[in-house]
């Protein structure tokens, strides 16, 4: 290591504006029956490589599927978007991107790996640029479930925006909606969107996707507990919940909970709060959406985005939809 940063980095995300958001999410959530929180928090060191585990747990299918659907066609959206700019929300580890980052040619590629964890982003960044020293890499931290900052970003020639891993499904039927017309709000005609989306599969495999035997999902959604330990100054015990997985038919969405074991009471000194949570209280802590082609598509063309090609594995159960601005 050189210490010599081979990358820009933006962090559009002040300090002040995480921990903004982080109490107000977490007052809201914890004040409200049932009790619900943002997916946004368990990203930090620890959650980020709690997560990279997750991606590699046999139950958890999201990954490998994609990894395999991208290894087929990235040449083919290569070819399609014939992008010099790839603008990518959620990056984490950025490792399903390589896939894409060397179909479309990393010299003189811009790549704009976009995430709210700083550790995450870092990392990835350090590593691209050590691997693709051609790349021209600028990384940006954001939240994007607010409005997004992405005001730097190349102009010239067709834009590739990709939102993989089926991150879309952690946000509600609801809130896809005004996101999906966000994004196409800061997209021109001639960019493209590349989606990645795990499909409907049978309860049994959902619910062990979540629910892993191992304990990695368990420890993962424990790691929110230290998180708003760390952040807000709480007294959380995570010895005090038990993780569940559970899926809701009508929604099609797996639920992660913190169920709590007995009755008890939480002080979260930053907030000047004290939460109660009663006997078996279930506390849902991220939702993630299952989805259908048809039905994607249809979200899609409803914020202005015309599906141009569904890549599917009917035995993974994934689905990488290329879509363009209408
Ligand atoms: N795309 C990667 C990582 C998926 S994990 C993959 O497919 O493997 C979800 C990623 O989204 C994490 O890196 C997390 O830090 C990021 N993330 C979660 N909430 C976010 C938010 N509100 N804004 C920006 N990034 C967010
Ligand atoms: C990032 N996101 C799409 C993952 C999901 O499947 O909802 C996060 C995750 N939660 C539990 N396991 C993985």
């Amino acid at each position: 290591m050189t210490g010599i940063r081979t990358y820009d980095y933006t962090n559009s995300l002040g300090t002040e504006h995480y921990a903004a958001a982080l109490r107000v999410d977490i007052r809201d959530g914890l004040t409200r029956t049932p009790k619900s929180t943002a997916p946004t928090w368990f990203y930090d060191a620890r959650g980020s490589e709690l997560f990279e585990q997750i991606t590699q747990l046999k139950e958890y299918p999201v990954c490998r599927a994609e990894l395999g659907v991208l290894s087929l066609h990235a040449r083919d959206i290569a070819v399609r978007t014939g992008a010099r700019c790839l603008v990518e929300l959620g990056s984490g580890s950025s490792t399903k991107t390589k896939l894409i980052l060397e179909a479309l040619g990393p010299a003189g590629l811009h790549y704009v790996p976009v995430d709210v964890s700083a550790d995450a982003l870092l990392q990835a960044s350090a590593q691209l640029a050590q691997d693709y020293p051609q790349l021209i890499l600028h990384a940006i931290r954001a939240d994007f479930t607010a409005p997004l900052v992405l005001a730097e970003l190349p102009d010239r020639g067709p834009r590739l925006f990709a939102f993989l891993g089926s991150t879309l499904g952690n946000f509600s039927r609801p809130a896809r909606s005004p996101f999906l017309r966000e994004l196409r709000s800061i997209m021109r005609p001639g960019d493209f969107l590349l989606i990645g989306a795990d499909l409907v599969k049978t309860k049994r495999e959902m619910v062990a996707a979540y629910d892993d035997s191992l304990g990695v999902t368990a420890a993962f959604n424990k790691n929110l507990l230290h998180v708003l330990n760390r952040e807000l100054d709480a007294d959380f015990e995570p010895d005090r919940f038990e993780h569940r997985a559970v899926w809701c038919s009508a929604e099609q969405h797996i639920e992660m909970r913190l169920r709590s074991r007995a009755e008890h009471r939480v002080a979260i000194r930053g907030l000047g709060l004290t939460v109660h949570f009663g006997r078996g209280e279930e506390w849902i802590t991220e939702r993630s959406a299952k989805f259908t082609t048809s039905g994607l598509q249809a979200e899609l063309a409803t914020a202005g985005l015309r599906t141009d090609q569904v890549w599917a594995d009917v035995d993974t159960g994934f689905a990488v939809i290329l879509a363009h601005v209408c």
